[in-house]
Order: C-alpha cells, then structure tokens, then sequence
C-alpha cells in the first residue's frame, strides 16, 4: 500500500483540536484510512459492527468489485480461470501469486495427490460421531482433529510447517468429506485414487464402492473442479475473517481451518446453498412455479423472517460473477444427465426471474449470489442437501490457508482484537460487598 496524496481529518463539534490521518491506496479499489493512532491521540475507538466500512488488513489474493460484479484471484478474472484453468492450478495461484508452469504444475498435482489419505486413525475418531449428524458437525471435528495427527505442521511460526500444512489441509478435505458422508449412509470408506484427477477422485470416494470400478463422469468432473475453482477464495468473508482472526493469537492451522468450517456453516454463509435447495423445495411443496409470486410477497413483507436465499450479498451490488458461471455449469450438467426439464431448475429460474423484474429487489440490489445455483447442481450430481456446504468448505480450504499464511508473513501482524462501545451497567456492589 502506498500513501495516497490527500489526508483524512477529523473534526469534533466540542471544540476538541483535530486530528490528521493518513489515507493509503492499495492498487485497485477504495482507498482506507489509518486510523490506528486515533485512540491514542483522542481516547476514542471506531464504531462499525459488521465491518461495513472498515478493512482489517491489506491483501495481495483476491479483489472484488462488488458494483461491477468482479471477481479476480491474483489479478486474474474468475470467468478466465473457470473457463481455461484447473482447480489445482488455482490452488497454486492462490497460495505463490502466480499460476504455476508445467513443471510447477506437475509437481504441485503430484504433491497434492500424495497426501489424500488421512491417518488411519482418523476413521476411528469419526466413528464416534451418530450416523445422523450433520456433516458440518462432523467436519468441524475432523479438521480440527487434524491438529491431532499431524503434529509436525502445527508450528504456525516455522514457513516449512505453514507449506505442509496447507498441502495436507488441501489434500485431505475431499477424504474427510467423502468419509463423513460415506459414514452416514452405512457404506465402506473409499480410499483415494491418486491417478485420478482432484475433482475426479472426491466423486470416486463419494459415490464409488469396493465392489465395483468407478468410471468418472467427465461432464460432472469438470462441473465440481468448476465449482471448487468459484469457491476457493473470496477475500475478507466471514468464515476467512474468522480464520485470520482465530489464527492471529498463535493457533495451528487445523485449528484456524476448523473455525473457518465453523463460520461457513450458517445460512447467512456457506450454509445458504442448502437453505437455498430447502427454500425451493418448499415452494415447490407450496404448489411449485404458480406459488412463486405468494412466496415472495413472503419475503418483502418484513415481519415474515422469510428470505430469499441464494439472493443478497454483503460486496455484490450486481448479479455475483460466480452464480453467472454456476449456472451455466448448471445448464450443462442437467444436459449431460438428461434433467433439462428438472423441476427446481425452472423453479429457481422462475424466482430469478421475478425477483430481478421486482422493485423490492432492484432498489436493494439484491441479485443471486454463487449459492442460488450450487445446490441445484450439486443435488444433480448427487451430493445430498446436507453435504453442500462440506463441499463448498473443502474448496474453501486452500483461501482460508492462503489468507492465513499472508498474515502471518505480513510485517504489520498482531493478534486480532476488536475494541467495544459498553452499554451495560457501570462498577457496582455485591448486596454485602464493599
Ligand atoms: N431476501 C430478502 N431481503 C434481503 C435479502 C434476501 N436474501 N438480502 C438482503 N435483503 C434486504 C435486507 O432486509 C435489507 O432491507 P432493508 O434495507 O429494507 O432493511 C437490505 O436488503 C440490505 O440487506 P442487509 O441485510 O443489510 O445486507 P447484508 O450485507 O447485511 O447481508 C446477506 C448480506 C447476509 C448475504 C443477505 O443478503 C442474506 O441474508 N442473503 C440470504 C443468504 C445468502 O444467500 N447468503 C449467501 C451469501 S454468499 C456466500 O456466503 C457464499
């Protein structure tokens, strides 16, 4: 970041002097203000629940323009890596700043695909969850876990345990997840099969058996590295806040990760593209295409609590880059499985619809985000409703680690804490009490 010509002052009507800010410019977007100084200087902190103007650090990874709907990792825009890269390849990005060359590229594939598997012990630890539990439950545990098995990658200060962490942590979670959903359907774990392609293997552990050869879907293959490849970073979210912040106190990275899980989990997050399946089904429960207007006379009337899920974003003020490519990849996934007609789809199509002709939503720029359409590819695929945001986690992963590593080489790094506006009770007495 850079000094920006112009300062910022601040001036208070109780006669108090004025103080004087620095103004940084990063290399694209808002410009900030460093108010670091100002408690010193005033006694006085900052008030913005929510974070709706305040940047908690600077980043070099991904950059969103939320008025033009831009998304870019590294400078690159998403539509290019959707459409001409691998999700491996965007690991690579995501975590060096570049993409890698062929060579790089080999090695950094061939090092993922050597460590898939997951202690052997691991299994032992996930049996004694219930077999009902939701899979964001089990997942929270076993990353955490990890921290457990793998104690030669926990020391967040040491730069060769961060690489081997993040390797393991990128390699790991498609077994972990195939696992916890292998384990709630009663059938035998599959282990990886490291000649298969990253997306192509997670299909194999998931829907593959002992018995029998499991031949990969080229369509479904590239639909699911596609939809890693859209969720593998999105700056300052909630869930990647949480794990800076959980990481900034020292912490490992399994364990940093498994907040992150934790966080990505409610519906306003991560666990909006199983809301999302749930909302259509209950429409579609409701009477289907001909109920969609009730439904959402439901969610403009604000005492409802209804809302519209998969639609509204915190940066988005334009329809959300990543739900343009998810539902094209939709389109081609129904294709290939011969569900052009699938009924939710013209659901979800038909609530777009309205909802992008009603004023309620376009004076809010409210306009579909990436969840709208995940589920209903994912359900397509095959992937139950309760497993979407394990998914969505598992691409997650390697933003979380590459936003992790970045701080803790950042120069400017402290432990993350927030100060408060107190509102409750001033000092008083015990009844007894002096
Ligand atoms: N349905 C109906 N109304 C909505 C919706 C929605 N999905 N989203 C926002 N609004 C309304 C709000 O009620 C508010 O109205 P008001 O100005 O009359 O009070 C206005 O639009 C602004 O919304 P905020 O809640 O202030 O926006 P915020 O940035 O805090 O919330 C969020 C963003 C959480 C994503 C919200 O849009 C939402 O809950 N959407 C549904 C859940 C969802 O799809 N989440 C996934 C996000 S993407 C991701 O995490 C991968």
């Amino acid at each position: 970041m850079k000094l920006a010509d112009n300062k910022a002052t601040l001036s208070f009507s109780n006669g108090s002097p004025s103080i004087e800010m620095p103004v940084y410019s990063g290399s694209i977007g808002p410009d900030v203000i460093d108010i670091r100084k100002l408690y010193g200087q005033t006694g006085m902190f900052t008030y913005d629940p929510g974070f709706l103007s305040t940047a908690s650090c600077q980043s070099d990874i991904t950059f969103i323009d939320g008025d033009k709907g831009e998304l870019l990792y590294r400078g690159y825009p998403i539509e290019q890596l959707a459409n001409h890269g691998d999700y491996l390849d965007t690991c690579y990005l995501l975590l060096h700043g570049d993409l890698p060359d062929a060579k790089q590229s080999t090695d950094f594939h061939k090092l993922v695909n050597n460590h898939t598997m997951v202690n052997e012990q691991m299994q032992f630890f996930l049996r004694g969850f219930r077999r009902d539990a939701h899979p964001m439950a089990v997942m929270t545990g076993l990353v955490g876990a990890l921290s457990a098995f793998y104690h030669d990658s926990t020391d967040i200060t040491n730069p060769e345990h961060r690489e081997i962490s993040a390797i393991r942590l990128i390699a790991k979670l498609p077994t972990l997840v195939a696992m916890s959903y292998k384990y709630g359907i009663g059938q035998p774990f599959m282990y990886p099969q490291n000649s298969l392609s990253y997306s192509g293997n997670f299909l194999r552990m998931m829907f593959g058996v002992p018995c029998e050869d499991y031949v990969v879907n080229p369509v479904l293959e590239r639909a699911l590295d596609r939809i890693f490849i859209l969720h593998a970073d999105h700056e300052q979210n909630a869930s990647t806040s949480t794990v800076r912040l959980c990481g900034s106190s020292g912490t490992n990275p399994f364990a940093a990760v498994a907040a992150g899980v934790a966080c990505l989990w409610g519906p306003a997050h991560g666990g909006a593209n199983e809301a999302c399946l749930k909302m259509l089904d209950d429409i579609q429960k409701m009477g289907g295409i001909s109920k969609v207007g009730e439904f959402m006379e439901q969610v403009k009337d604000k005492n409802s609590g209804v809302k519209l899920m998969g639609f509204g974003h915190r940066v988005y003020k334009n329809y959300d880059p990543r739900a343009k490519l998810m539902q094209e990849t939709c389109n081609e996934v129904l294709a290939e499985l011969g569900l052009e007609n699938d009924p939710m789809f013209k659901l979800a199509k038909q609530v777009e619809k309205i909802a992008l002709e009603d004023d309620y939503f376009v004076s809010r720029k409210l306009y579909p985000n990436v969840d709208f359409y995940s589920g209903i590819v994912q359900r397509a695929i095959g992937i139950p409703v309760n497993l979407f945001t394990g998914v969505f986690a598992l691409a997650r992963t390697v933003g979380w680690i590459a936003q992790l590593n970045e701080m803790i080489g950042d120069p400017e790094y402290k432990i993350g804490r927030p100060r408060q506006l107190f509102t409750g009770s001033p000092r008083r007495n015990v009844p007894g009490a002096k």
